[in-house]
This record gives C-alpha cells, structure tokens and sequence, in this order.
C-alpha cells in the first residue's frame, strides 16, 4: 500500500529505511521524497515510521 502517492513511496520503502536505521522524516524525506509534494502523507508516515522503527517522534537518531 502507498503511504506517499506523489512520490510512490509504499511501506515497503518506509520499512527498508527504517531497516537501514532511517528514523526521521527529515531523513526518509531526504532518502524516499515522501512528503515532499503535496504533504497530506507527512502524518501517517511519522507515525507508521515510528511505529516500525520503535522510536519516538523526538526520539535522538543514531545516524
Ligand atoms: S502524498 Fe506524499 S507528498 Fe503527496
């Protein structure tokens, strides 16, 4: 399923990056586009990102 339609970024990508220790949208926007168009996306991906990668919003990354 898409997360990001503009982009085509499913949550297959957002899984993958948050596997490669992607865990800020700053870094997923960077890495994928996601949100970078349109950002009616931006909200669900936060939450599914932080959900996959059992981090909080605000959580410090280890990038
Ligand atoms: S749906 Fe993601 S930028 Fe439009």
């Amino acid at each position: 399923m898409y997360v990001c339609v503009c982009k085509g970024v499913s949550e297959s990508h957002v899984k993958q990056a948050a596997k490669e220790g992607i865990c800020t949208m700053s870094k997923l926007r960077c890495k994928t586009g996601l949100g970078s168009q349109c950002g009616i996306c931006r909200k669900s991906a936060r939450q599914l990102l932080h959900q996959i990668s059992g981090t909080k919003p605000q959580a410090p990354c280890q990038l």
